[in-house]
């Protein structure tokens, strides 16, 4: 594969750009928000640059990994791509708009992928002509510093797409697991009750924000505490996924807590939005 297109230039998409750029390959990252896609493609320059500062990339590789990306707001410019993932908003009916779009431009061979944290791979790619050539690649934020990519296989996909995928995620440094479609997944379904068991620890006032997180820190070892992760999700990205596990599963104990829902409806966001249960 020497192509990769991208769908989506906020945090997931514009981390997944910058590491298949990174890595060599060319990328081309659409959006249809021009704002959208410039703060991503200014986000990636940022990043390879701090990279190069801290001796972790070759300076000449930070202008070489620009020039391999390709930002447009054009879905046709993704026709050559071998691979494309989408990235864009969690919700089903967009993705598939989306998919149907890169499906009706993009040439027989290419593999379509989602970057879903919990929707359905057989029902995105059930709104395809292309089931057996599409799967879930599922990575972690941030991108560039989490080794897992969850490989999620559809009810058609193909042996052959989920070994070329693999291959890719193999390629660029990533250790890829072998997940079977399932609401969340393996790491969601586990991470996001947790974080929202741990909203519900602060909405109770059982323990302050701070003391929530570093007892999860010091208590099991976490690298941040759920509060302050869910700041980096996304309150959104938690809520959405929370949501797919109460549907899918229709059991309570996935309910999305209130205050998790009112931080959304408040616009706090987390990282991307400067307030989330912290202030940025
Ligand atoms: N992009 C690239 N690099 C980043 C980064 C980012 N957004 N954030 C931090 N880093 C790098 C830093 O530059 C630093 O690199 P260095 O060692 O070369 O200096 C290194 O990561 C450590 O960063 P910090 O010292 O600033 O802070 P931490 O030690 O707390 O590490 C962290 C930051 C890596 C984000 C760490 O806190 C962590 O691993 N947190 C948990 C992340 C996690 O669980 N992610 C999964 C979320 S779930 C998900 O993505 C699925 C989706 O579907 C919802």
């Amino acid at each position: 594969m020497k192509t990769i297109g991208v769908i989506g230039a906020g945090t997931m998409g514009s981390g997944i750009a910058q590491l298949f750029a990174q890595q060599g390959m060319n990328v081309v990252m659409q959006d249809i928000n021009e704002a959208l896609l410039e703060r991503g493609r200014q986000g990636i320059e940022k990043s390879l640059q701090k990279l190069a500062s801290k001796g972790k990339l070759p300076e000449e590789e930070v202008k070489a990994s620009m020039d391999r990306l390709t930002c447009t707001l054009k879905t046709e410019d993704l026709a050559a791509c071998d691979l494309v993932i989408e990235a864009a908003i969690e919700q089903m009916d967009i993705k598939k708009k989306i998919l149907q779009g890169a499906d009706a431009v993009c040439g027989e061979n290419t593999i379509l992928a989602t970057n879903t944290s919990s929707l359905s791979i057989t029902e995105l790619a059930a709104a395809t002509k292309r089931p057996d050539r599409f799967m879930g690649i599922h990575f972690f934020n941030p991108v560039g510093v989490m080794k897992l990519v969850e490989l999620i296989e559809g009810i058609a996909t193909s042996k052959e797409t989920y070994e070329a995928a693999e291959a890719i995620v193999k390629a660029v440094g990533k250790t890829p697991v072998a997940v079977q479609e399932a609401p969340g997944f393996v790491v969601n379904r586990i991470l996001i009750p947790m974080i929202n068991e741990a909203v519900g620890i602060l909405a109770e006032g059982v323990a302050s924000k701070e003391a929530i997180d570093e007892a999860m820190k010091l208590g099991a070892n976490h690298p941040i505490g759920p509060l302050a992760l869910a700041d980096l999700i996304g309150n959104d990205v938690c809520l959405a996924i929370m949501e797919v596990l109460y549907e899918e599963f229709a059991d309570s104990k996935y309910r999305p807590h209130p205050l998790l829902r009112k931080m959304v409806r408040g616009n706090r966001l987390g990282r991307k939005t400067g307030e989330g249960f912290y202030q940025y």
